[in-house]
């Protein structure tokens, strides 16, 4: 079965890929940081969207799998000539292709390509939709640091409204037992949140000194998000975090952040610096969640 998102997935299922992670942890942490679990499988990268981590971190996870890789860049290829998505999707599959990792602007672009083809698809990010791989990512980090995940108390921060980043979170990380609470002005809370298992606020203020997580997220210029708040000074005053309101969290509680980080934005730069943000642990973190995404989808194959 593909990997499209993560509303609805079963606590059991979510846990199976956190525990496979560990052992996929284990795998990079070796002097050689390959295993033959994947080999003679071909997995095929499409990126209609741009990506730095979740490209690159695909490409190395299939590697370390010792899966065949091949990359589809949309920049370069025959889109350009009219050519369609459905036919680029079938072309490639023609090639022998067993998965698809899909990143594409369009909401629901990856579950077509799954209804198109016979291949496997993992969503790797669709418009503001879904990005399945970025939460349970974002899951492993805190289970890793926390030692577990139920009753954490996370505040998502931002573009809730166009963030997909947030969509996926939400639902894995109340299935794994946190309370999650959405912070963002009105004018960027989502319209269907009243149907989510969330609190929604508009006063980070508030949620400070009792929040265990902070995720922050940037505005989605490229979805429209500055263009609902008066300007971003104003914005920055009521939901950066700076180092002010760093200074009012409680002293055991971790910053994550997607990435690509706004210094000076969501973010102080001297916050995004500091050890209990788990930025880079997240980056690090994601090539074995995508491992034993791409095992558990592949390797009973
Ligand atoms: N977090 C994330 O999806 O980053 P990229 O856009 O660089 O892949």
């Amino acid at each position: 079965m593909s990997f499209l998102t993560t509303e609805g997935v079963a606590r059991s299922e979510l846990e199976k890929i956190l525990y496979l992670a560990d052992e996929f942890t284990e795998v990079l942490a070796r002097p050689i940081r390959i295993v033959p679990a994947l080999q003679g499988k071909l997995i095929a990268n499409l990126f209609f969207e741009n990506s730095t981590r979740t490209r690159l971190s695909f490409e190395r996870a299939a590697r370390a799998l010792s899966a065949d890789v091949m990359t589809f860049s949309a920049g370069s290829s025959s889109l350009s000539k009219g050519e369609s998505l459905k036919d680029t999707a079938l072309t490639i599959e023609a090639m022998g292709v067993d998965l698809m990792v899909v990143r594409h602007s369009s909401t629901g672009a990856p579950r077509r390509i799954d209804q198109w083809t016979s291949c496997l698809v993992v969503n790797a990010g669709d418009g503001a939709h879904q990005h399945p791989t970025q939460a349970l990512l974002d899951a492993f980090t805190l289970r890793r640091h926390f030692g577990g995940i139920e009753g954490l108390r996370v505040a998502i921060v931002g573009d809730i409204r166009h963030s997909r980043v947030a969509r996926s979170n939400l639902f894995a990380l109340t299935a794994l037992g946190a309370q999650v609470t959405l912070v963002a002005p009105r004018t960027l809370q989502p319209v269907e949140y009243q149907d989510w298992p969330a609190a929604v606020t508009e006063s980070l203020d508030e949620e400070l000194s009792r929040t265990d997580v902070v995720y922050l997220l940037r505005i989605q210029t490229e979805r429209g998000g500055a263009s609902v708040f008066p300007s971003l000074p104003e914005y920055v005053s009521r939901y950066g975090l700076t180092r002010e309101r760093f200074a009012r969290l409680p002293k055991e509680s971790v910053v994550l952040h997607p990435g690509p980080m706004n210094r000076g934005v969501e973010i102080d730069d001297e916050i995004a610096r500091h050890p209990r943000a788990l930025i880079l642990d997240q980056v690090a973190n994601g090539v074995a969640v995508r491992m034993a995404i791409l095992f558990r989808l592949l390797g009973a194959r």
